[in-house]
Order: structure tokens, then sequence, then C-alpha cells
């Protein structure tokens, strides 16, 4: 594995982000604004940056890995959109800047997040179309395309969103609340981690690990979003604050409280760390990242 940190990873993506999005005839220029305004509004990018340090991780190459990079976080962005639309969380606020149905309205922000979605289909089957030839690449292409489109799907973050909309505040389990934040949230840092792995033709026992870090990672990381929504500042996070209790979400601080919440996101925080723990210094880059999402303010 190279010394490239998070930032050098993240560079690579936002140099090459507009590189995959499909020009759009002039007479569908509202929708190609309105995907641009919210996939280059900023965003941590921290999925794709998982897939290139994945990919980097098991010694694959990055070059090959960026059309899946940028998928990912075209799924992503959809999912934000969508995720602030009037019929899930009403949110006016995203990444500083109005959500995306504020300023161009809710039918182009619903096409907006279709078309960013499918852009990252296209995308990765328009990848594997220049690699008939060489099977084995196509393999690992076929591999992280499809941890991609799990993730996005009805077993990930579709299943989460509708779990989450229709579990309020009230009487929601423990098991349910896990199994929310596992399908919404992890469920595509999950395919982040693996699709690069499978790109960089990682072995079993790898990916197993790597699988552990990230399911842990990204639990965590929809734990710390919890926390923020109660105690994070609009500023910071480019996002409102108070939507979770106003919307009367179904978040760990709800169910547990604050303290509690706070003590289960270190314990998944270093459960995280330790499934990567045998291999030592080569693994900095995820150890660094874990910790530094769980005491993140935006
Ligand atoms: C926000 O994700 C949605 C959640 C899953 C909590 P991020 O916090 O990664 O949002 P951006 O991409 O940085 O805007
Ligand atoms: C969103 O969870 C998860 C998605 C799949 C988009 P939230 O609804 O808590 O995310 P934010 O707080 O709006 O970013
Ligand atoms: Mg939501
Ligand atoms: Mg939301
Ligand atoms: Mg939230």
């Amino acid at each position: 594995m190279k010394d490239y940190t998070f930032n050098d990873y993240r560079k690579m993506v936002e140099d090459h982000l507009m590189d995959f999005i499909p020009d759009v005839d002039h007479k569908s220029i509202t929708l190609y604004e309105s995907m641009k305004y919210s996939l280059m509004s900023g965003g941590k990018r921290i999925r794709p940056v998982l897939l290139l340090a994945a990919c980097d991780f098991c010694g694959g190459n990055l070059r090959e890995a960026l059309p899946y990079a940028c998928a990912i976080e075209y799924i992503h962005t959809y999912s934000l959109i969508h995720d602030d639309l009037p019929c899930m969380d009403d949110d006016d606020l995203r990444r500083g800047v109005p959500t995306n149905h504020k300023v161009y309205g809710e039918a182009v922000a619903t096409l907006a997040g279709d078309g960013l979605q499918s852009a990252a289909y296209e995308v990765m089957s328009r990848d594997m179309l220049f690699y008939f030839d060489d099977a084995e690449a196509l393999k690992r292409k076929v591999r992280a395309a499809y941890e991609i489109c799990k993730g996005a799907g009805c077993r990930g973050i579709v299943a989460g969103q509708i779990a989450d909309i229709s579990v309020g505040d009230q009487n929601c389990s423990r098991e349910m609340l896990d199994y929310i934040h596992l399908t919404k949230t992890s469920a595509l840092i999950v395919a982040a981690i693996r699709a690069g792995a499978r790109l960089g033709n990682a072995d079993e026992d790898t990916l197993e690990d790597l699988t552990v870090y990230a399911e842990n990672l990204g639990l965590a990381f929809q734990i710390r979003d919890d926390i923020l929504d109660v105690e994070g500042s609009e500023e910071e996070m480019g996002k409102k604050s108070g939507m979770d209790s106003k919307n009367k979400k179904a978040t760990y601080p709800a169910l547990s409280g604050m303290e509690e919440s706070k003590k289960w996101l270190n314990t998944l925080t270093e459960v995280a760390i330790d499934a990567l723990s045998k291999y030592y210094d080569n693994a900095e880059v995820f150890v660094k990242l874990a910790k530094d999402l769980a005491v993140r303010d935006k």
C-alpha cells in the first residue's frame, strides 16, 4: 500500500467526479445542472475514499477503481437528495447550501436523484465494456459492481430508508434500530470497502476483515450523525440540527440516551479498528479515519 492519506484519495475523486456524468442534450440542461449542484456542493467523500483505500490496500490499481469510486458517490448523493425531500425528512439545508428541491423544485430533485443513480450504473457497466478480452479484470469489476448495487438497493439503503420513515421514536426496539442503521448507512460503507477490495483482488480473509471494519464503522458513523443532530452546529455540519426529534426519528440518543450512545460509538470504533490490527501500519489510513469519524463535527 502506498502512503496516500485521506486527502490524497479525496483529491483523486474530486478531480474526476464530473468526468462520468453523462453529457445531456441541452433540452435536459436543468437535469444536468441540478445533478451537478448537489454533487459538487461539498461532501466529505468518505465512501469513494474508502473504496480507493481498500483497492490500494489489496494491491489494486487506483485508475481502474476511479469509475467505481465516482459511482458510489453518485449513489450516495442521490440518496441525500431523496432523503431531503418533503415526503422524506423535509430538509432545507444540505452540504452548506439549500437542498436540491428548494432550488429546483421537487420534481426536478426527484429526477436529479434518479439521474445520479442511473449514472452510477452506466459508468460501471460502460467500464466493463472495455474489458471483454480480459476475463480476470472483468471478474473483479463485476464483483465490485455487484457489491455497490447490493448496498444501494432493497437490502441496503432503500430497505433502511423505508424502515426509517415507517418506524417512529416510540416503541422502536434496539434490534430494529440496528437494522435501520445497518441498512440505510452501513450497507453503502460496506459496499465501498468490499468493492474496493474486490477491485484489488482481495483474498477471502482480507475481505472478511475489511467487512467487519466497514460494518462497525458504518454503524458508528450513523450514531455520530444522530449525536450531531442533537449537539452539532448547523454551520459546521452544513445541514440543519434538531431534525430527528422534530421528525420523531428512531435514533440511538432517542432510544438509549446520549451517554450510552457515545459509549457505543466508541466501542464500535474500537471493534472496527481491532478488525484490522493484524495488518499493523499498513492499515493506518483506515485506523485514522475511524478515530477521526468518531469525533467529527461535520
Ligand atoms: C450523510 O452522509 C448521510 C448519512 C448516512 C449519515 P455524509 O455525512 O457522508 O454526508 P456528506 O457526503 O459528507 O455530505
Ligand atoms: C440518511 O440518514 C441516510 C441516507 C441513506 C441518506 P439521515 O436522514 O440521518 O441523514 P442526514 O442527517 O439527513 O444527513
Ligand atoms: Mg433520513
Ligand atoms: Mg435526513
Ligand atoms: Mg441524520
